[in-house]
């Protein structure tokens, strides 16, 4: 019996490497969409660089939106339904997601777009997939360009407890990221390089005056960095109330580079949650080492947004593709 199990297992595992090799993205595929719909990421690419141009905030919108999405049902465009008689509270209206994320209009102008071009054969998490991918490509000048595997269903489920359940809240501690990234498949490395997209974007005062700006709880934050963030923002600022925004990264505000963990190190980040990569040695490791290495998180984001991307994907004869990305089909 050992003797025939032995090899038969070998055998097996050769099988399944010489598959994984042919596909190393499945059940994802790169290029899934070049015979069904040829020009569908020009389409998306085109509709991003233009929209960017008027809108450059959409660009950090889509690439959180990715993360929100992934993580909630996967990556399955749950981000995207609105509410309706049967269904009052989607992802869309949670706290986590409502009402600081943007971009809404730009999936409905790429999908407006790619319908055009081929109607109903990309669905809206390839569409959320794709734009965070060229998001990323014109926010980092071009530095931080990878290919996007894809074949993501539409789901058709969307409750406002999933946020909830599965987005670390920006008071989160080390242990807390760790394990919120982990129940995604996602590793301690994953979360400190997928953390650096703070170095693009706002956030509304209200997501850290509370723990980071006030008297009477410790932080860590840079003095200066503080003054200048009180004259901002009202210490009671909350969400839906007098709530004003401002940048996450005050060097380079705009551009997807690694100076997030430069100010890691600096003390001039926003959230309890940036300051605690600081707080373990093997994450304040790998801040260190994407602060002092050029072009070594810029290669590692590439890998991690693509992990990301694939978290739980239905694919095959799972969900649908929806024909407006706010609404399932009927
Ligand atoms: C590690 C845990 C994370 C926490 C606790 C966190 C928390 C937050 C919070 C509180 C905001 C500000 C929202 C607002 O008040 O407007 C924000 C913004 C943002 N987050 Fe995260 N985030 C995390 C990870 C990520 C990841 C993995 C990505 C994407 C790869 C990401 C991308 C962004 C971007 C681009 C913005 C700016 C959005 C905009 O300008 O509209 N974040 N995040
Ligand atoms: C939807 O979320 C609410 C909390 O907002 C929760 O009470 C309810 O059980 C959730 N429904 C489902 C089907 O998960
Ligand atoms: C992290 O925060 C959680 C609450 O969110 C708490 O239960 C836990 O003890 C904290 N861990 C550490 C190491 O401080
Ligand atoms: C400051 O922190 C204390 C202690 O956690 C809390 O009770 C209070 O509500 C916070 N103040 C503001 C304005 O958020």
């Amino acid at each position: 019996m050992a003797a025939l199990r032995v090899p038969f297992l070998v055998t097996c595992a050769l099988l399944l490497a010489v598959a994984c090799q042919a596909h190393p993205y499945w059940p994802l595929e790169l290029g899934f969409y070049r015979n069904k719909c040829p020009q569908a990421e020009a389409v998306v690419k085109a509709v991003v660089e233009q929209n960017l141009q008027q809108n450059p905030g959409n660009g950090a919108a889509v690439i959180r939106m990715l993360f929100h999405d992934c993580f909630v049902e996967g990556c399955d465009a749950s981000i995207l339904l609105d509410p309706t008689p049967l269904n009052p509270t989607p992802e869309k209206l949670s706290a986590p997601n409502n009402p600081s994320m943007r971009g809404f209009d730009l999936i409905d102008a790429i999908k407006y777009a790619v319908e055009a071009a081929c109607p109903g054969v990309v669905s809206c998490a390839d569409i959320i997939a794709f734009a965070a991918r060229d998001a990323s490509y014109f926010l980092s000048g071009g530095k931080v360009y990878f290919d996007m595997p894809a074949g993501r269903r539409d789901g058709t489920f969307s409750n406002d407890s999933g946020p909830i359940n599965f987005l670390p809240p920006s008071t989160s501690n080390i242990s807390d990221l760790i394990s919120f990234f982990a129940v995604k498949g996602l590793s301690v490395e994953d979360m400190v390089i997928l953390s650096g997209a703070h170095t693009v974007g706002r956030s509304h005062c209200s997501s850290f005056v509370s723990d980071r700006l006030n008297a009477s709880v410790f932080s860590d934050i840079d003095a200066g960095f503080a003054r200048y963030l009180k004259t901002q923002c009202p210490l009671d600022a909350t969400p839906g109330g007098n709530d004003p925004t401002v940048m996450q990264d005050i060097v380079t505000p705009t551009t997807l580079d690694r100076q997030y963990y430069k100010n890691v190190l600096a003390h001039t980040v926003l959230f309890t949650s940036d300051a605690a990569l600081l707080t373990s040695p093997d994450t304040a490791k790998i801040v260190v080492d994407n602060a002092n290495i050029p072009g070594l998180w810029e290669d590692r984001f590439k890998k991690s947004m693509v992990k990301m991307a694939s978290i739980e994907v239905k694919t095959g004869y799972q969900g649908q593709i929806r024909k407006n990305c706010r609404a399932v089909n009927h």
